[in-house]
């Protein structure tokens, strides 16, 4: 089977991985790709080495793109180049990508360039859009606007304030929301779209009740216009140019660009990092929720391999989507530190509402 975009966008909040890594400068990080935000986020915090690795080489041809348009474009083209979805301007035109594409390919591996070539159809679409869980909430999108139409959804983007938002998401209409919910994110849907294995894990079955319960979460809690999570998830784009990923933000692009020498793109496990590098060759550990469907004891050995390949010091966060969250054994347990001030405080002010737990450890 050919390799295919899952994630064009990283939805974890890349400010949970600011405050909890606490990048000092110079230090070698590890990190988890997906899209591939969340590594050139870290590489705004001016690390030494940013390895970011992923199993899916269409995933690594993704972050190559976007460092490939680093090296090579100005600001607005890499914009336009990766397609970064705006609500309220004109997208570019398919040709101007492409054009923009074939600048840039001087700067990617052969792997890269041929996953690029064969589809351009994403390119011109828009490449941030492309992955199979954005179309799938395209999907989600489409229902919901035949479910009320865009003027009431807007609605809840219109609000001057977090509190006004909240009085007009509690008189929201939301039977109909709730029933989609229920036909759309059960668990037989959702294993279509990410592999029934994703959620071996999972204790409970009610996914849209427990997605009711973060939508409000996500609603409640934070400003919709600046919530980027919220504004792709709902509307299919930002709302304003300061609503963005900060690795898409216009004041972070020079050192964006100063820094993407110091980007790494691996295919790979941490194991196979292990061998390549050796032990004790990194400080920090950007793990995502690789651990979301492993068993325990798949869960501790990849641990033991992120302890071999930690220096003294090191930090490392993951989180789940759905799972209940793995217990570290014994041995395990004697090497590291958790953080449990820091993890709650950090998982409350998680702007990507969907996740069930956020973890934070320290090497002891
Ligand atoms: C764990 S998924 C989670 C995605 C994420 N929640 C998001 O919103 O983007 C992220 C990536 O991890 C990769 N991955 C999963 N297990 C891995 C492993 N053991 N080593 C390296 N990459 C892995 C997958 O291929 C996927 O692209």
């Amino acid at each position: 089977m050919k390799p295919a975009v899952v994630y064009s966008n990283v939805w974890e909040d890349p400010e949970l991985n600011r405050l909890s890594l606490k990048v000092q400068p110079g230090q070698n990080v590890l990190s988890i790709t997906s899209g591939g935000c969340n590594s050139l986020c870290l590489l705004l915090e001016d690390p030494g080495r940013l390895v970011s690795i992923d199993l899916n080489p269409a995933q690594l041809a993704m972050l190559e793109f976007k460092r490939a348009a680093i090296i090579e474009l100005e600001y607005d083209e890499f914009i336009d180049v990766i397609g970064v979805p705006f609500l309220f301007k004109p997208e570019k035109s398919p040709e101007y990508r492409i054009e923009l594409y074939n600048r840039i390919k001087k700067h990617m591996p052969a792997y890269a360039t041929e996953f690029w070539d064969e589809n351009q159809h994403h390119i011109k679409n828009g490449m941030m859009m492309c992955g199979k869980v954005e179309k799938f909430f395209k999907i989600y999108r489409t229902l919901l606007g035949f479910l009320y139409g865009k003027d009431e959804l807007m609605s809840l983007f219109k609000a001057e304030n977090l509190e006004s938002q909240r009085e007009i998401y509690a008189s929201f209409r939301k039977k109909r929301w709730n029933a989609l919910h229920r036909l759309l994110l059960n668990r037989a849907v959702l294993s279509l779209v990410k592999g029934a294995h994703s959620f071996a894990q999972v204790d409970f079955e009610d996914f849209a009740g427990n997605l009711n319960k973060k939508r409000t979460l996500g609603m409640t809690r934070f400003f919709n216009p600046d919530n980027y999570f919220m504004c792709l998830l709902m509307l299919g784009g930002h709302y304003h140019e300061n609503g963005m990923s900060p690795y898409l933000l216009r004041e972070n692009y020079p050192k964006l660009k100063k820094n993407i020498d110091r980007l790494e793109i691996f295919m790979g496990t941490i194991g196979d990092v292990l061998k390549k590098d050796g032990p004790g060759s990194y400080d920090r550990f950007n793990l995502s929720n690789i651990f979301e469907w492993m068993t325990n004891d798949v869960f501790n050995g990849i641990i033991r391999e992120v302890i071999e390949l930690a220096r003294p010091g090191s930090r490392m966060a993951w989180r789940y989507t759905f799972a209940r969250p793995r217990e570290l054994d014994a041995q395990n347990l004697s090497r590291l530190a958790y953080e449990p001030e820091l993890s709650d405080e950090l998982f409350r002010q998680d702007m990507a509402f969907i996740y069930e737990s956020f973890h934070v450890y320290h090497l002891k």
